[in-house]
């Protein structure tokens, strides 16, 4: 009901305990009320629910210097996520967390604001992996201190306001050059331009950063700047992640608490892999899904 605006959650709980919702013509007062809002006939004080739009899921490999945004500021002109995905109901979804104008990498794109927020908000603890490169050699101490938890400043409306540390994070070094080392960090928690941040907070600036992994999701398949719709079994397995009660997911856990041991996840997104797109239409990891259209923008691949 609060997704289909009718009032807010608390009220929406109200009229229901007041007798003025019914499903499929019968009152319920008992909650939960477990319903499918595609197939339930929901009547609240006399007024039907509208139809729900179907839900989208879209996975894009962002390029660089494309802005995490339904509309950039007025007068900017920059190029958009939104404006990437060539997908009919584009202009109805919105990015799932935000990634950096250079960021590269796995972005979600929905109009399911009940599974974006799960997978944001930091009680749900849904891990974020990245494949990052700095200048220098990681020495084994910055590491440590990575994984124990830095503090980062806090800023509110331009002022910093203090500084809160870090949760613990996982890091993999995969390759250590004489200049340059690239590595593997998972965090579940999201503060503002977190991992550039931490990084130069003990000494590397990040040369690149790329998203590779969002819960169970794995970004493989697609180009820089190709997207494609989830597969059904993509997002059952997203929803699985975020589902409240699960270790590290739900409110009143947080899975960004400090010494918070990784949720053992299962993958999916893999390559070579076919499967049912989220609407149920075939889909090819690496293929467009739903609309036989993916593009390759010209800058940034
Ligand atoms: N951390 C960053 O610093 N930037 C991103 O885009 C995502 C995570």
């Amino acid at each position: 009901m609060a997704d289909a605006g009718v009032a807010s959650r608390r009220a929406c709980e109200e009229m229901i305990q007041g007798g003025l919702v019914t499903v499929n013509g019968e009152i319920v007062r008992e909650m939960p009320v477990l319903v499918d809002p595609d197939e339930d006939r929901i009547v609240v004080d006399g007024l039907a629910l509208p139809k729900r739009d179907p839900r989208i899921y879209i996975m894009l490999n962002k390029p660089s210097r494309t802005v995490t945004t339904n509309a950039d500021e007025p007068g900017a002109n920059r190029r958009t996520v939104i404006d990437l995905v060539e997908h009919p109901a584009a202009k109805r979804l919105f990015p799932v967390g935000r990634l950096d104008f250079e960021t590269l990498g796995l972005l979600l794109l929905t109009n399911d604001g009940e599974l974006a927020n799960r997978l944001t908000h930091p009680s749900y603890g849904v891990a974020k992996t990245y494949r990052v490169v700095v200048r220098g050699q990681l020495a084994d101490e910055d590491i440590a201190s990575l994984e124990e938890g830095i503090y980062l400043a806090e800023r509110k409306e331009g002022k910093t306001v203090g500084a809160a540390r870090t949760a613990r994070v996982q890091l993999e070094i995969v390759k250590r050059d004489r200049d340059r080392t690239t590595l593997h960090l998972t965090l579940k928690e999201g503060r503002n331009r977190q991992v550039r941040r931490m990084l130069a907070g003990v000494g590397y600036p990040v040369k690149k950063l790329e998203r590779i992994a969002m819960g169970p999701l794995r970004l493989k398949g697609l180009a820089r700047g190709e997207w494609r719709e989830l597969t059904r079994d993509e997002v059952r397995v997203l929803r699985d992640a975020t589902r409240p009660g699960k270790k590290g997911a739900g409110k009143g856990t947080s899975g960004g608490e400090r010494g918070a041991e990784p949720r053992s996840e299962r993958s999916v997104g893999g390559s070579g892999r076919s499967g049912q797109s989220s609407d149920g239409r075939t889909a090819a990891p690496g293929r467009a899904g739903a609309t036989p259209k993916r593009r390759r923008p010209a800058r940034d691949r």
